[in-house]
C-alpha cells in the first residue's frame, strides 16, 4: 500500500520515543530469526498496546493461543503484577523450544507455562482440569479456528475478562466478501460470531504500522452490547 512507508516510520518514530530498545526484547528476536522462526510476532508497538490493555483490566492470570518464539509472550507477562501467570500455547515443538530459551533470558520462566499441542485439544485439557478463569486471552495461532478458540475462551473466562484476537483484518480482506482464502475465511467467521454475541462487548480495531494493515478484536466479557 502506497502509505506503508509512512506507517512504518510512524512505528519508528513512536519506538523512539518509547525507547531504548530493550536488549531482552532485541535478542529474543534475535533468537527466533537465527533458529527460522516466521517474523510475524505483534510489533512493539502493538507489545506496549497489549500491555495497556492487560494493565487496563488489571489482568493477573492470561491465557495465549499461539506462542511463537514467546516475544508478545514477554511483552504480556512484564504487565503482570509480581505473582501473575501465563498459560501459553504452541503446536511447534521448535517454537516453544524458542519460546522458553527466550522467556529464561528474560527471567520469567517461572510465571509462563509453555503447553505443546494443537490449541484445541490443550484449550479442552484446561476446561477439564478446571484451569481459569482467565483474566485476559490474547488469540493468535491458526486463523481457520478462530470461532473455536473464542468459544474456548469464553468457557475459561469470566465476566470482565478481555478476550483480544490479532489479524482479523486482513489488509481488509476481511471485507471484501466471501473468500477461497481458509484464512480469512476463518477471521470473517470469528468477527462475525464476536459481534452478534450478546455475552461480550466487542469491537474491532483496524491498525497499521510495520506489519501492514491489519487489526485486533477486542471484547470484554459481562455485560450483554445494547
Ligand atoms: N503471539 C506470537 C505470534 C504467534 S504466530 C507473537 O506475537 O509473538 C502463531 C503461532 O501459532 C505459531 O507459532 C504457530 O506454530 C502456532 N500455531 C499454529 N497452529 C496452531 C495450533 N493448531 N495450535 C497451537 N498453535 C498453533
Ligand atoms: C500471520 C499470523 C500472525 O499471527 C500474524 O500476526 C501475521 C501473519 C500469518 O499466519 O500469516
Ligand atoms: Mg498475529
Amino acid at each position: 500500500m502506497a502509505n506503508d512507508r509512512v506507517f512504518q516510520q510512524v512505528d519508528g518514530y513512536l519506538d523512539e520515543l518509547f525507547g531504548p530498545a530493550d536488549p531482552v526484547l532485541e535478542a529474543a528476536l534475535e533468537r527466533s530469526r537465527a533458529a527460522g522462526l516466521p517474523g510475524i510476532q505483534v510489533s512493539s508497538n502493538l507489545g506496549r498496546f497489549l500491555q495497556v490493555l492487560v494493565r487496563a483490566c488489571a489482568a493477573r492470570t492470561v491465557l495465549e493461543i499461539g506462542t511463537l518464539g514467546g516475544y508478545s509472550t514477554i511483552w504480556i507477562t512484564r504487565a503482570l503484577p509480581a505473582d501473575g501467570r501465563v498459560v501459553t500455547l504452541e503446536f511447534e515443538p521448535r517454537h516453544a523450544q524458542v519460546a522458553r530459551a527466550n522467556l529464561a533470558d528474560a527471567g520469567l520462566t517461572d510465571r509462563v507455562d509453555v503447553r505443546v499441542g494443537r490449541a484445541l485439544d490443550l484449550l479442552t485439557e484446561l476446561d477439564r482440569s478446571g484451569a481459569g478463569p482467565f483474566d485476559f486471552v490474547f488469540i493468535d495461532a491458526d486463523k481457520a479456528p478462530y470461532a473455536e478458540y473464542f468459544e474456548a475462551s469464553m468457557r475459561l473466562s469470566r465476566p470482565g475478562t478481555l478476550i483480544v484476537a490479532d489479524n482479523v483484518v486482513r489488509k481488509g480482506a476481511v471485507a471484501q466478501g466471501p473468500s477461497d482464502d481458509p484464512d480469512v475465511a476463518g477471521i470473517q467467521r470469528f468477527n462475525a460470531l464476536v459481534a452478534r454475541d450478546p455475552r461480550v462487548t466487542a469491537c474491532v480495531l483496524q491498525q497499521v504500522g510495520v506489519k501492514g494493515h491489519d487489526g485486533m478484536a477486542i471484547a470484554v466479557v459481562g455485560d450483554p452490547s445494547p
